[in-house]
């Protein structure tokens, strides 16, 4: 673990994090036990569960789970497994007119996870017995937590409360404590990236890149108008004091959040949240981004944005919508050269981490440093 204490070095001595961390499926599991499961990491998006009644399986750490909405509104996260005979209680994403019901022998669960009914257990046509006692054999809960559309979980259970966990990053954009409106497919993208997930955080967080892999990008958001972000509390990234884009031909606008204070009139700031969401927010959309590692070698990215008002759905902004999501498909794809190219790099045994820009990396070892921490825990 020596490289890593040096990865945890001060900016100007430190190397980044070894190549094992990017191509080894020992440290990938390493990874999986320890960083991901002890902090909060997301799974999916609530838009995905929209009403109550929706629920959607995802496999995260190897945990096969349930995303479900109740019938009060609020998500629940359940280990997606019945307690009688470990069946798969939800293959495919669903709208349930009732309970969640085992496809094997019909036990029956409430959206709260609670065991209502257990058909025939005690025998053809007695649906109990006094060995099995319902309200022992609830759906097994994962931990977890809705923050800005975005549905994180505490699989080990221990890390502090999310609002204390990512109390720093709340507060900086509690301004952007508003409506998420996201209108439908027109503002879904998703990639399969062949390399590590650590990758795309680390090129989300630095804007050092911007005038060679972004060059449209860099004519309306220069490199010399960004700044680095770096706090404690588990994010890094980078801000731009000037996106204002052209969204449509006539100058329209989308509309805007209310009440944010002059930073953001043009201003806008793009965040990673360790371990593995990334968000960025605007005067008039925001976004949210699922890094789900698949092996050390291969990341699914899911893009979602988001708008400031019901609005925004409207045929009038179609057209302006599909811009904008084909503008950042355009800004994600042109990463994708890059994140790989770095991954291949990964596989050169003389490559050591590397060797920051004091300056310009700041963010980059930011990150580096909290999954060393971790991982020597
Ligand atoms: S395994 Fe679910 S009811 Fe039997
Ligand atoms: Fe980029």
């Amino acid at each position: 673990m020596n490289n890593l204490r040096n990865v945890m070095s001060p900016i100007e001595t430190a190397t980044g994090l070894p190549n094992d961390c990017y191509v080894d499926d020992k440290m990938y599991r390493h990874e999986q036990d320890t960083l991901f499961r002890d902090s909060w990491a997301a799974i999916g998006f609530g838009k995905d569960i929209a009403d109550p009644g929706m629920a959607k399986p995802v496999t995260f750490l190897g945990i096969p789970m349930l995303m479900v909405r109740n019938a009060d509104g609020q998500v629940n996260v359940f280990q997606n497994v019945c307690r009688h005979r470990g069946m798969i209680l939800i293959e495919e994403p669903v709208r349930l007119r009732g309970p969640i019901t085992c496809p094997y022998h019909a036990w029956a669960y409430d959206l709260d996870g609670n065991l209502r009914r257990t058909p025939h257990v005690g025998g053809p046509d007695i649906d109990t017995h006094e060995s099995v006692k319902t309200c022992d054999l609830p759906l097994i809960r994962v931990r977890s937590h809705v923050w800005r559309d975005v549905i994180f979980v505490n699989v080990g259970g221990e890390a502090l409360e999310f609002e204390t966990a990512a109390a720093p990053l709340i507060n900086r954009w509690k301004e952007f404590d508003q409506p998420l409106i996201h209108t439908g497919a027109d503002s879904s993208i998703s990639f399969t990236l062949e390399c590590n997930w650590k990758l795309a955080v680390e090129n989300y967080c630095e804007a050092y890149h911007l005038p060679f892999v972004h060059p449209t990008l860099n004519t309306y958001s220069r490199l010399e108008d960004h700044y680095n972000i770096m706090e404690s509390g588990g994010f890094a990234g980078q801000g731009t004091t000037v996106y204002q884009p052209q969204i449509s031909a006539d100058g329209r606008r989308f509309p805007r959040y209310d009440d944010l204070s002059s930073h953001w009139y043009a201003g806008a700031e793009y965040i990673a949240l360790f371990p593995n969401v990334l968000l960025g927010v605007h005067n008039d959309h925001a976004f949210a981004i699922l890094l789900l590692p698949d092996g050390p070698g291969r990341t699914r990215e899911q893009v979602e944005i988001y708008y400031a008002e019901e609005a925004a759905r409207g045929d009038e902004f179609a057209e302006m919508r599909t811009t904008n999501t084909e503008m950042w498909r355009t800004v994600f794809a042109e990463d994708i050269g890059v994140v790989e190219g770095m991954q291949r790099g990964r596989h050169a045994s003389g490559y050591d981490g590397g060797k920051f820009s004091a300056v310009m990396d700041a963010p980059t070892h930011h990150f580096h440093a909290w999954v060393a921490d971790r991982l020597s825990r």
